[in-house]
């Protein structure tokens, strides 16, 4: 199925590719944003992350949305579903199984184009009679260009909130908030704190998917920047960071060396030792989510959370 529209051309995506890896490797500590984990072996990766036996959030927010997705479509009786970071889409199926009788669109929207593209494909032909409009596009920058509609229900799934830095979040879901028409609605999951020794091995599994995970994003940049990461000599490590409750997803250099980036025209170095932050993880308590929710104009109207309390998925609507 063609992609309906691409803010993003392959150009961009470059470019902010070059503008990110070019801040983040000259600064210290040194940084990688995690969207560039996801082109399609990543993608395929944290889809496999999804099945692992240590990783609980996905089967988590699958059982919230089993059991509550009638009610969801009986309260915000959907006309257009608009996903961001949709990935595989395969937990959103049940809320397009629910809301067959009202919606006629379904916007997955993604900055991982090609696996977007054969996710939306299975969801249009698994679904005649659905609209499906591929959007790619990054949530960080496009929310205005997404298209508006009556009734619409926006879905952040997965918990992909926390990924995002704890001072961007409001402004994030600000700008949603000022996209979004009285009627619509916002479906948000989002991961729980809990025990540290459950959220570490959920970042740390015995087989090695997600340091793969990680490193991938260094296969990404040799192959998109020229660069030569030897993504071996870097290791995988998930720490929890109890202060700030979140999850932080490092790669440190197992010994001295230098990385050259061609297309950046720029060398490097890493210490023995020297940890690069590729993502942070963040996990909720239910009054700091609803007081983000607050400062950007939108309140908590539904909060549901599995029976052991680990994952939330929450109706969040406009404060009129
Ligand atoms: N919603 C799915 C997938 C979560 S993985 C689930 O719950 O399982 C996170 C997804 O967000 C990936 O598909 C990734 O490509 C996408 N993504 C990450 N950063 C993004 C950005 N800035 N804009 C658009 N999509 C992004
Ligand atoms: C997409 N996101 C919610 C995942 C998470 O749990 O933060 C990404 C991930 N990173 C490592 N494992 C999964």
């Amino acid at each position: 199925m063609p992609i309906s529209k691409r803010y993003l051309t392959p150009d961009d995506l470059g470019k902010s590719l070059r503008q990110d890896v070019a801040d983040g490797l000259t600064a210290f500590p040194k940084t990688l944003p995690p969207k560039w984990f996801y082109d399609e072996r990543g993608s395929e990766l944290f889809e496999e992350i999804t099945r692992l036996e240590e990783y609980y959030p996905t089967r988590r927010e699958r059982a919230i949305l089993a059991e509550r997705a009638p009610e969801i479509a009986e309260v915000t009786g959907a006309r257009t579903l608009l996903e961001l970071g949709a990935g595989s889409g395969e937990k959103t199926r049940l809320l397009l199984d629910a809301l067959a009788d009202t919606l006629r669109t379904y916007v997955p929207v993604d900055v991982s184009g090609d696996f977007l593209a054969l996710a939306a494909d299975q969801i249009a032909a698994d679904h005649p009679g659905l609209q499906v409009h591929a959007v790619v596009a990054d949530y960080e920058r496009h929310l205005d260009l997404l298209p508006a509609g009556e009734r619409r229900l926006i879905a952040f799934l997965g918990g992909t909130i926390g990924n995002m830095a704890p001072d961007e979040r409001v402004p994030f879901l600000g700008g949603l908030r000022a996209t979004m028409g009285d009627g619509d609605a916002l479906l948000l999951g989002a991961d729980l704190v809990k025990a540290p020794h459950r959220l570490v091995r959920a970042y740390d599994d015995a087989r090695g998917v997600t340091a793969e995970f990680n490193r991938n994003v260094l296969r990404v940049i040799n192959r998109e920047l020229g660069a030569d990461f030897v993504p071996e000599r870097f290791e995988h490590v998930a720490v929890w960071d109890g202060p700030q409750e979140r999850i932080e997803m490092r790669l440190r250099s197992a010994r001295a060396q230098t990385v050259r980036i061609a297309a950046l025209d720029l060398v490097v170095e890493f210490a023995a030792g020297e940890e690069m932050r590729t993502e942070i993880s963040s996990k909720f308590r239910r009054e700091r989510f609803e007081a983000e929710a607050s400062a950007a104009g939108l309140r908590v109207d539904r909060w549901w959370t599995d029976r052991d309390g680990d994952f939330v998925l929450s109706l969040v609507r406009p404060d009129l």
